[in-house]
């Protein structure tokens, strides 16, 4: 047996990647693990993916299960397909998987019938939506995980409620956070601003790619009309995501999308470009998670289209807002923040602080109880 701790870290769509590079750099600053990094291949564009390795300094994957697109049983049942002869063949101590999409259940399955330790990286976050793919991938993930690191309180609170063992939790803080702070100097350097003749604090950024707004044409009418609206004022940037762009392909909203004069669609852009954009924003209208958190400790207004979140931190000590998706309440949001005094004297959520993956090595490394060890280390219980 390896001295060393055999762990395969998964990451597979976008959002992944954040995650997974400070979580890759911790421990291999820890020295005890012996880390195999596998992309699963859900994302594949140059800049949905290779873009944020390169930037992101992530290691180059060691395996690419190259699974594409699908629906959501071919996409999973592919991700499955392919891992677990991987698994099988490179006999991990522990398979870490991040975040909520259709990667993180599908890994985590296969390590858990193989009974191999499965960890959680941003567990118990809830958004008690059961129409979500992501709600449906957290709630099975959770349950079948060994170890859940979650980002904030609420996450501890809704593990405690659905009965998990409390030896099993850890409040770590939140990587997603880590990724940010180590960037941020460096997105200074961006010239996306002056790329696309933009001022800053004279513009809106845009996300949107939930299959609940842009799958929806009656709620995505919505959102353009509120757009139509808002871009008279205050020009507006909107970095497409394939799923929506496929869906405005040829359709009327494309084609009113594309006539708004102070309207800048363009296709999605690298993470430090988009971390510049962001900062400099006036205000952020988005359907993510991770963009959420990102505004809260950028101290951007965002409006999240949701009615739901599974991250309330970012409203209670942060400055996100949700907005009903009716064009009414979104004009009428968007009125409140261009009114509204530039606030101050935020909260930055508990271990928003750089150091999440830090904490997760130790942790990891302290419960590593395989035959013979018992490595001692301090560990933050949470309830
Ligand atoms: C996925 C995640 C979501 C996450 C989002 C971030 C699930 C269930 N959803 O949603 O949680 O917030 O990623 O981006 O895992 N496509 C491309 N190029 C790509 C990737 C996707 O063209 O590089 C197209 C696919 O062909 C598909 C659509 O985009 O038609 C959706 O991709 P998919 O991975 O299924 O889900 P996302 O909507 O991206």
């Amino acid at each position: 047996m390896s001295e060393k701790i055999k762990i395969i870290c998964v990451c597979g769509a976008r959002p992944n990647f954040m995650k997974i590079a400070p979580v890759m750099r911790a421990f291999n600053d820890h020295g005890g693990f012996e880390a195999l990094l596998v992309h699963t291949g859900q994302h594949y564009d140059e800049n949905m993916s290779k873009l944020f390795f390169n930037e992101l300094g992530i290691p180059k994957p060691d395996i690419n299960l190259e699974v594409g697109s699908g629906s959501h049983a071919v996409q999973t049942a592919e991700i499955m397909k392919k891992f677990e002869p991987v698994a099988l063949d490179y006999k991990p101590d522990y398979v870490l998987v991040v975040g909520d999409v259709n990667s993180t259940i599908a890994c985590g399955l296969v390590a858990v019938k193989l009974g191999v330790k499965l960890i959680h990286v941003e567990a118990g976050l809830r958004s008690f939506d059961r129409t979500m793919p992501e709600e449906i991938n957290r709630v099975l993930t959770d349950t079948i995980s060994d170890l859940l690191f979650v980002t904030e309180q609420s996450g501890i609170e809704n593990l405690k409620n659905e009965g998990v063992n409390s030896d099993k939790v850890h409040f770590v803080g939140n990587v997603m956070i880590d990724t940010l702070l180590a960037n941020k100097e460096k997105a200074e350097k961006s010239r996306v601003l002056n790329d696309l003749s933009l001022e800053k604090g004279k513009y809106g950024a845009i996300t949107l790619h939930r299959p609940s707004n842009v799958d929806d044409m009656a709620r995505f009418n919505e959102i353009i009309s509120s757009f139509e609206y808002i871009q008279k004022e205050m020009k507006l940037v909107f970095p497409i995501h394939p799923r929506t762009r496929n869906n405005l392909k040829g359709t009327d909203l494309g084609r009113r999308l594309e006539q708004m004069e102070n309207m800048l669609l363009i296709d999605p852009i690298g993470y430090l470009d988009f971390l510049w954009l962001m900062s400099n924003s006036a205000f952020v209208i988005t359907d993510s998670g991770g963009i959420q958190e990102e505004t809260t400790i950028l101290g951007v207004p965002c409006m999240t289209l949701r009615e739901n979140t599974e991250r309330p931190v970012t409203i209670t000590e942060g400055t996100n807002r949700l907005v009903h998706v009716a064009a009414e309440d979104i004009v009428k949001n968007y009125c409140e923040i261009r009114d509204s005094e530039k606030s101050s004297g935020r909260n930055v959520p508990k271990f928003w602080d750089g150091k999440a993956a830090e904490r997760i090595a130790t942790i990891i490394a302290g419960q590593d109880t395989r035959k013979g060890k018992h490595r001692n280390s301090k560990s933050e219980k949470c309830f």
